[in-house]
């Protein structure tokens, strides 16, 4: 799967949106390794939560054709940039400033296919979650989970029956909790790649009502 370019973002914008690095590379990698799988489900509706710079959509978005594709993000500086890698890469997205899917969750109630989602992950202290730096970016709270819980909660709302969920995560986020959780609501997880990345351990999961096993 090509790299979306994202070179019409000047560099400058990174000093208020997440640029690119090795958890957006996982999430756009487990894609990649899935993409027939994916193809095959055939995604009506396609939805990234915390777009950033847009590059994960937009990569999906050169290979998929057809979903409408939706992103959110807290902030709205990176909310435009989504919009201009995008647009520069002639794939067309709606992006909402919103946290999470707040303004849409009645509106989009088990209707999408594709989930994605590389959240604020890190362990930090609560008082860091939320808010428009690249800083409060990646900041999860007690074991990163903050705003994953947050997520985790709304995705069975959103999800189709025969949709697929993609997060990214590090192991101090308690991966077999998360299991146990999305479980609750007939979720099964399937870890689709692990990677270690200086001190962290990266992981991108699926989650589906399905069982997609390759
Ligand atoms: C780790 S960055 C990932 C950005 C991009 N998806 C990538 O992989 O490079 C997390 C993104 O989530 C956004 N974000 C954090 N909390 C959010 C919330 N409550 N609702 C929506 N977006 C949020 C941040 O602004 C940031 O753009």
């Amino acid at each position: 799967m090509e790299l979306a370019d994202y070179s019409v973002l000047k560099r400058v914008v990174f000093d208020d949106v997440y640029e690119p690095a090795e958890d957006t590379f996982i999430l756009i990698d487990a894609l990649e390794k899935d993409i027939e799988l994916i193809k095959n489900l055939g995604p009506g509706i396609c939805l990234e939560i915390g777009s950033g710079s847009g590059v994960v959509i937009t990569s999906l978005g050169k290979v998929l054709g057809y979903p409408y594709f939706l992103c959110t993000d807290l902030n709205p500086i990176a909310a435009t940039a989504t919009k201009a890698t995008s647009q520069s890469n002639g794939v067309p997205v709606d992006v909402i400033t919103s946290n999470l899917v707040c303004v849409l969750e009645d509106r989009l109630k088990n209707s999408v296919d594709l989930i994605l989602c590389n959240p604020p992950y890190a362990v930090t202290p609560s008082d860091e979650v939320g808010g428009n730096n690249t800083f409060k970016a990646t900041s999860g709270g007690v074991k990163g989970r903050e705003v994953i819980d947050q997520i985790l909660h709304i995705v069975p709302k959103l999800l189709s029956e025969k949709g697929m969920f993609y997060l990214t995560c590090i192991a101090q986020n308690d991966i077999d909790d998360i299991s146990q959780c999305m479980k609750a609501h007939n979720l099964q997880m399937t870890k689709v790649l692990e990677r270690r990345c200086g001190i962290e351990r990266l992981c991108t999961l699926r989650f589906s009502y399905k069982n997609y096993e390759l």
